[in-house]
């Protein structure tokens, strides 16, 4: 028990560390209030989008229109120590692909197409940011 206890602690700072935002002392804000990037508030839609998706396709409901721009991934400002490099341009790529595909498939291959979606976000997320890519497993349908 104790293990487990600790395991989730380590797990917790990795989260809180491998994906956390660096700012430069140009401001003087306090510590906690670091400010997101405009990319990772798009990220944030995404998961709270895709979470809702799960739900929709779970319940046989209609899936909601995309609230936000795909093409607005390979413009919105980053965090620093990101770049689009050829893995975030190849896989938002990808990505793009199946999240558009899911107005177009057939409610059989509904679950799979979503599954694809989550799998494209967890595969660029292990070249680039890895903290969420627990919180991301959890979107996927089983
Ligand atoms: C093409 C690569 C790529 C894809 C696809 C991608 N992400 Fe991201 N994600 C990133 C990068 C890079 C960041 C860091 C952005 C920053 O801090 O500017 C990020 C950040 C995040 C964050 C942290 C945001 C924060 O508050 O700091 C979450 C959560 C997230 N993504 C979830 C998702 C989900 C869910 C999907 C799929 C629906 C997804 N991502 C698809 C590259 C990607």
């Amino acid at each position: 028990m104790r293990l487990k206890h600790f395991l989730i602690l380590i797990g917790a700072i990795l989260i809180i560390f491998s994906c956390a935002k660096e700012k430069k002392n140009q401001e003087k804000e306090p510590l906690m209030m670091r400010e997101a990037s405009e990319l990772a508030i798009m990220m944030e839609q995404m998961y709270a989008f895709n979470d809702s998706v799960k739900r929709q396709i779970l319940r046989g409901e209609e899936i909601s229109k995309l609230p936000f721009e795909l093409q607005e991934m390979h413009t919105l400002e980053m965090t620093d120590r990101f770049s689009r490099d050829d893995n975030f341009n190849k896989f938002s790529v990808v990505f793009e692909k199946y999240q558009k595909q899911l107005y177009t498939t057939t409610s059989d291959s509904l679950r799979t197409v979503y599954n694809n979606v989550i799998q494209t976000c967890i595969a660029c997320h292990q070249t680039s940011c890895t903290g969420p890519i627990p919180r991301i497993k959890k979107l996927l349908i089983d």
